[in-house]
């Protein structure tokens, strides 16, 4: 049935309105077929694949008058389910989907910029078009990237320190002012994922033994930085004046080790002879038995106290 249009039982002589014309779309031969054809269809031109569409497929249930004109009312937008908006013409002919000729990838709220411009639709959107349609927040970095060596030790933030250039030219971060561990010394030169690689230190602790270990195995109760700073290990800069013995004279410039032998510090005997027996001179005149600090200072022997 055709019920937008005059029914045929009712259509000779009863003449009505607009659609009186029956001439108009039909012949004389026979009503079927009319005279209607895609190039005479004026209502709405059908173009492209339009134009070889059977007429039911627009006409189902031969509703012609009122039949959907929007592209959105006919076509099922499974591809971009609504972010680009209705107007589908704006970027679709009607010949076939895949042709789009003018299409800023900015509308779709991800531009593509720097190395993004030169990267085939593929990469992105997977030889379907449609990878990026199940995922929850396809335009976030890490949706495409993961950051093997860092992992997510910075935060998800990643546009904080990356542009779509090269993951290499990382902005500048004051790691002083924004952290509690000021890049010093040796550790200012260092590239930032020496430090910061995830597949060797998972989260990173400011404690130096996260780092460094601990060769004195905990044995002591003094924190690192009252002996170390980061330039060297070996520069020492422990202010013995802080311990029941301060050091003077030689002893200031003595090596660790030549007092102590234990990694705790103790139990260092004070006597100068438990130290400097087989210094002394071996001459009959030399006192061997007596307390040498009677005589000497731990300046220089030969500044005799007496
Ligand atoms: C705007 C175009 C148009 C006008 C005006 C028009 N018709 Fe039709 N008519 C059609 C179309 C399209 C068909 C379906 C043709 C087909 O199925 O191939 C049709 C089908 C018919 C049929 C066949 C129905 C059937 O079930 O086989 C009759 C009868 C008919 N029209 C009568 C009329 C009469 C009478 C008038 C004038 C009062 C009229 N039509 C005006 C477009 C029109
Ligand atoms: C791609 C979809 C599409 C196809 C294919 C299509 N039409 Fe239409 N047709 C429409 C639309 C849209 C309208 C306008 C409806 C409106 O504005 O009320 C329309 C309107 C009509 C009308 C009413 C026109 C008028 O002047 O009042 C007739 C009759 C019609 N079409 C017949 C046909 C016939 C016959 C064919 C096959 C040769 C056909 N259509 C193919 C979409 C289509
Ligand atoms: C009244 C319904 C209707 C409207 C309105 C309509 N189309 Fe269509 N369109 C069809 C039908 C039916 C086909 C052919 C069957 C199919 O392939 O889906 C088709 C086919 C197409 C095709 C080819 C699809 C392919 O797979 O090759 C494109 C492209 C297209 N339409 C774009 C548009 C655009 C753009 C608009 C808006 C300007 C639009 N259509 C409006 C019904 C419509
Ligand atoms: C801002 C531009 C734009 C708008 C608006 C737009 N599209 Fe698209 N559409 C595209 C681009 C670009 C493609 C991808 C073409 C490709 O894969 O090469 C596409 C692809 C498609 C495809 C899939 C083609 C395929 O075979 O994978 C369909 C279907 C489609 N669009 C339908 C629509 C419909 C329906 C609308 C309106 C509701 C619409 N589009 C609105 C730009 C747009
Ligand atoms: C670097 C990755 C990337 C490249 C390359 C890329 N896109 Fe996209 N595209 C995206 C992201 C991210 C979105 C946003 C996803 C969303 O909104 O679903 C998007 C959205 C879209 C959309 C709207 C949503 C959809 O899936 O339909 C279309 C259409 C589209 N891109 C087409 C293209 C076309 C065509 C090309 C090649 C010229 C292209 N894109 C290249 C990442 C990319
Ligand atoms: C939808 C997927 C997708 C999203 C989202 C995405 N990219 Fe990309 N990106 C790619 C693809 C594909 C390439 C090209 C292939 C490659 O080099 O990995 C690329 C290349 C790059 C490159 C160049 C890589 C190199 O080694 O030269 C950088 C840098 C980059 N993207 C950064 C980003 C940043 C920053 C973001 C977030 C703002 C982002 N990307 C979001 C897919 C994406
Ligand atoms: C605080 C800054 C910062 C943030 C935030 C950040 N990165 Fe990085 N990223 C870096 C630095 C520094 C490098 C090493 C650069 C170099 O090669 O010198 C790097 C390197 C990379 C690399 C190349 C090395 C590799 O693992 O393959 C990728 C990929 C990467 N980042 C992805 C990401 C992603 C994805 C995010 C968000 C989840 C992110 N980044 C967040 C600083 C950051
Ligand atoms: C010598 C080792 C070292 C180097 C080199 C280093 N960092 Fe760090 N970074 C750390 C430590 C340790 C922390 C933890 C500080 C804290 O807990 O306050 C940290 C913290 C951070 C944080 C804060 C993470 C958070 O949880 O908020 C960021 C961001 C960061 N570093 C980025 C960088 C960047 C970018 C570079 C290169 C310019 C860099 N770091 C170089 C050791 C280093
Ligand atoms: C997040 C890791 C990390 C932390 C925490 C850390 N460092 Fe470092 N440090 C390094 C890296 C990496 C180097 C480069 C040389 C190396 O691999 O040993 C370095 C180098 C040094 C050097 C120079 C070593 C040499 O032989 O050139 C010293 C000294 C040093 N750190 C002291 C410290 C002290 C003291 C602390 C605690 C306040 C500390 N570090 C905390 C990673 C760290
Ligand atoms: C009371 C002072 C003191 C404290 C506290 C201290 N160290 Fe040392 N550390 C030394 C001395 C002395 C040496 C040996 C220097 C030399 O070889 O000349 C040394 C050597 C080291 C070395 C180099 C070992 C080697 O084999 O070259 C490392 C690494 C080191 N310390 C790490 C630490 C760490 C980590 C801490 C904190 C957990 C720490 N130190 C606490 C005094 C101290
Ligand atoms: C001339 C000998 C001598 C030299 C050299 C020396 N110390 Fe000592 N140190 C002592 C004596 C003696 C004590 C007191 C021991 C005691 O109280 O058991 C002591 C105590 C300490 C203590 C305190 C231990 C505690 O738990 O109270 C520390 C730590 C220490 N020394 C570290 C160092 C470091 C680091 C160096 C090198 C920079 C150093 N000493 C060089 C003789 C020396
Ligand atoms: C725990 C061991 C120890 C004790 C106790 C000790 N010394 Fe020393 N002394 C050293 C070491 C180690 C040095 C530096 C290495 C060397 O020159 O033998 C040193 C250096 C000196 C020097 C400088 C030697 C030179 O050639 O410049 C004098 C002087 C000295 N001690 C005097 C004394 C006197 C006096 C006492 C007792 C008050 C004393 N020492 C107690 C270990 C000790
Ligand atoms: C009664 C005072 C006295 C006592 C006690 C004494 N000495 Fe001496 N010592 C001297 C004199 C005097 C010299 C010679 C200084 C000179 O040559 O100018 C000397 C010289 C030395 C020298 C050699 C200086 C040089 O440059 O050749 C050493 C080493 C020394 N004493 C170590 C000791 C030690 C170790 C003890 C404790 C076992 C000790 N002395 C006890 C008075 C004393």
């Amino acid at each position: 049935m055709l019920p937008s249009l005059p029914s045929p039982a009712a259509a000779p002589g009863a003449a009505t309105t607009a659609s009186a014309d029956c001439a108009r779309c039909h012949t004389t031969e026979a009503w079927r077929p009319s005279r209607i054809t895609a190039a005479s269809h004026q209502t709405f031109a059908l173009r492209g694949a339009h134009a070889a569409a059977a007429c039911a497929s627009c006409h189902a249930g031969g509703t012609f008058v009122g039949a959907p004109r929007t592209c959105d009312a006919c076509h099922q937008d499974s591809r971009h389910r609504g972010r680009l908006g209705t107007s589908c013409a704006s970027c679709h002919g009607e010949q076939t989907w895949t042709e789009v000729a003018r299409f800023d990838h900015a509308r779709t709220g991800f531009a593509l910029d720097h190395q993004h411009a030169r990267t085939g639709c593929k990469a992105c959107h997977g030889t379907s078009g449609r990878r990026l349609a199940t995922v929850d927040r396809p335009t976030a970095c890490q949706t495409c990237h993961r950051p093997a060596r860092h992992g997510l030790q910075f935060g998800a933030r990643c546009a904080q320190c990356h542009r779509p250039t090269t993951f290499r030219d990382v902005p500048s971060f004051d790691h002083a002012a924004r952290t509690d561990f000021p890049l010093e010394l040796r550790h200012s030169t260092l590239p930032c994922l020496t430090c910061h690689d995830a597949r060797q230190r998972p989260a990173v602790n400011p404690a130096c033994r996260t780092c460094h270990g601990d060769p004195h195995r905990a044995s002591n109760s003094f924190d690192c930085l009252d002996c170390h700073r980061s330039d060297r290990w070996r520069i020492i800069r422990f202010d013995h004046d802080l311990t029941s013995y301060p050091l003077v004279g030689g002893h200031r410039v003595a090596s660790c080790g030549g007092c102590h032998s234990n990694p705790n510090w103790t139990g260092v005997r004070t006597d100068c002879v438990a130290c400097h027996a087989f210094d002394r001179p071996q001459t009959a005149d030399h006192p061997m038995e007596i307390t040498c600090d009677d005589c000497h200072t731990a300046t220089r022997w030969r500044a005799i106290l007496r």
